[in-house]
């Protein structure tokens, strides 16, 4: 079979069932009742607040971030700067690659991430995980190195103009959690933490069973930092943890509104003080429309600098406030990220 035409191409081959390869054990299917039990949506939007930036006075802004990043480990935020016709044409951008015949994602197709800079698959670990996703994928290295316009799918050319956009906020949301954690504005940034840039365009049709299957596992972000753009179609999940009484709860979308989530990089360098938190996308359940993201990964590039627990974040031994993390290299991050392998539980140990 081909798994190079993705969920969509079994969709548009007839599919009335989800094969096999697409079944997920049951423990990890979700049970929204017993799940969301304990909490409310007044629960859920406190834990997951929608920010807005340009709100005064600042110090509220960076006391809003702190409580969010130091809890459930995301919010949404408005007024961010990403003009609102980049984000529509990036959302329409990725549906329309994704919606293409077969033949013309083709040619983007591949696993090997040094093939190319704009690569087409179905569930990247399609070889190694237990159970496949609901979700097929259209992801672009687009920073320090962008593709050449020539490199990128005609359809998908708002993507340089969306990316810039996205690495000027980012600046901006590594200025308030530098700020947050009491360091000068630019730390987080002079420590390289956007040198890096790439993008998963996500295109995630309606599935037939979603009950048995679904868009993306549980995870944490490898990552430092996390801009998500969301469609209206909803189906993300971010694991709450309140003293025993958590649970899955949505991040609803919110027009106009782009989700930000700590990685376990920021997790790492933060001491623990910011969260990384684990999440989830159901199953597309719809029968009409695909749910479409785009997420934008800020990161480090991949030099040999080792990366640790702030100085002025710990004590010396002794102290209150002692280092609960050794200090790595990007390299042993990824290289430790995939001896965890494909269960794709919290990684930092
Ligand atoms: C992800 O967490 O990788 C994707 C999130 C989403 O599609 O909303
Ligand atoms: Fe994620």
């Amino acid at each position: 079979d081909d798994t190079r035409a993705g969920v969509k191409g079994l969709l548009d081959a007839g599919a009335t069932s989800i094969p096999a390869i697409f079944h997920h054990p049951p423990d990890s299917l979700p049970q929204q009742e017993a799940d969301a039990s304990s909490i409310t949506a007044d629960d859920a939007h406190t834990a997951v607040p929608v920010i807005d930036l340009m709100a005064a006075p600042r110090e509220e802004v960076v006391a809003l971030v702190r409580a969010a990043a130091e809890t459930a480990g995301f919010f949404q935020v408005v007024n961010h700067g990403v003009p609102g016709e980049a984000m529509a044409a990036v959302l329409a951008a990725v549906r329309g690659f994704n919606e293409e015949p077969a033949e013309a994602k083709r040619p983007y197709y591949t696993r090997d991430t040094a093939a190319r800079k704009v690569r087409f698959y179905s569930n990247l670990d399609l070889f190694q995980s237990q159970a496949a996703c609901w979700r097929d994928t259209i992801f672009c290295d687009m920073a320090p190195e962008p593709p050449a316009p020539e490199e990128m799918p005609e359809p998908l050319s708002v993507m340089f103009e969306y990316t810039d956009a996205v690495r000027k906020l980012a600046v901006w949301v590594f200025e308030l959690l530098s700020e947050s954690l009491g360091l000068a504005g630019d730390h987080l940034s002079r420590m390289g933490c956007g040198e890096s840039l790439k993008v998963a365009g996500n295109y995630y049709p309606p599935c037939p069973e979603p009950h048995r299957t679904l868009g993306n596992t549980r995870h944490t972000d490898p990552t430092f930092l996390t801009v998500l753009l969301q469609d209206g179609v909803g189906g993300l999940q971010v694991l709450l943890d309140r003293g025993g009484g958590g649970g899955w709860v949505d991040v609803p979308p919110v027009p106009g509104a782009l989700i930000i989530n700590v990685g376990d990089l920021l997790q790492l360098v933060s001491n623990g003080r910011f969260r990384s938190v684990e999440h989830r996308v159901l199953a597309n359940k719809g029968t009409g429309a695909a749910r479409v993201s785009v997420a934008a990964f800020v990161d480090v590039g991949r030099s040999m600098r080792r990366y640790g627990p702030i100085q002025e974040l710990v004590t010396p031994p002794g102290g209150g406030n002692p280092p609960i993390y050794r200090s790595v290299t990007v390299e042993e991050f990824i290289a430790h990220f995939y001896r965890k392998g494909s269960e794709r539980r919290p990684r930092l140990d």
